[in-house]
């Protein structure tokens, strides 16, 4: 079976609903592997609670390549196949992206390329767009740019304010973050440029 190492910097709810899911069968993984780069990651403690295995791996006053080997060992330890950023607040080198082609997903509140970066909820508000939503994208050497595996859209109400509007958006994070992990994990998809196709579930 699969191991899954997932990358969290704070709240974990997107690595919550990964793990609840990898728990009843959803996702057919493991996760051997929770760190975090943030001590006070509410992430870490949960993962604790669930009995897994959470490390704190500390990035502040590091170079990268510091913090990298000590991830990078932890994740060989852990025989991690597929990695997955939930709120990973770090950006990984292009070292680091090289040995995992097509095994690290990102889980971004936006739907890309429009508002990468930090703040992307904040940002679609201000920009006055209608819709924005959320995307599960392979990571590659570039920051928020890896080929898109799946989008959810939602809707802009004129009373959002940054907490309502992330709030309907994490709903789809969470939701889409597993079905693209199934995608991966089944091997359902081939990629053409920068198109992910996605073939249908085998019954
Ligand atoms: C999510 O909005 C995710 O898209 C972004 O950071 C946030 C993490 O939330 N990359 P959580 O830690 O999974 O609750």
């Amino acid at each position: 079976m699969t191991n899954i190492g997932v990358l969290i910097s704070g709240r974990g709810s997107n690595f919550e609903a990964i793990a609840r899911n990898v728990a009843a069968s959803v996702i057919p993984a493991r996760i051997s592997l929770v760190v975090s780069n943030r001590p006070d990651a509410r992430g870490l403690d949960l993962a604790r609670k669930m009995g897994l295995n959470a490390r704190y791996i500390p990035s502040q006053g590091r170079t990268r390549e510091e913090f990298e080997h000590d991830l990078l060992a932890a994740l060989a330890e852990k025989q991690v196949d597929v990695i997955c950023l939930a709120g990973f607040m770090r950006v990984l080198s292009a070292d680091f992206v090289r040995r995992f082609p097509q095994r690290i997903l990102n889980i971004h509140p936006s739907l890309l390329p429009a508002f990468p970066g930090i703040d992307a909820q904040k940002q679609a508000l201000e920009y006055g767009v209608k819709f924005t939503g959320c995307t599960v994208h392979f990571v590659d050497e570039t920051v928020d740019a890896g080929p898109v595996i799946l989008q959810a859209v939602v809707t802009i109400e004129d009373g959002d304010t940054v907490e309502t509007l992330s709030e309907r958006i994490l709903r789809e994070e969470h939701r889409i973050y597993t079905q693209a992990l199934r995608i991966v994990l089944e091997e359902r998809y081939r990629i053409e440029g920068r198109r992910v196709l996605i073939s249908p579930e085998k019954n």
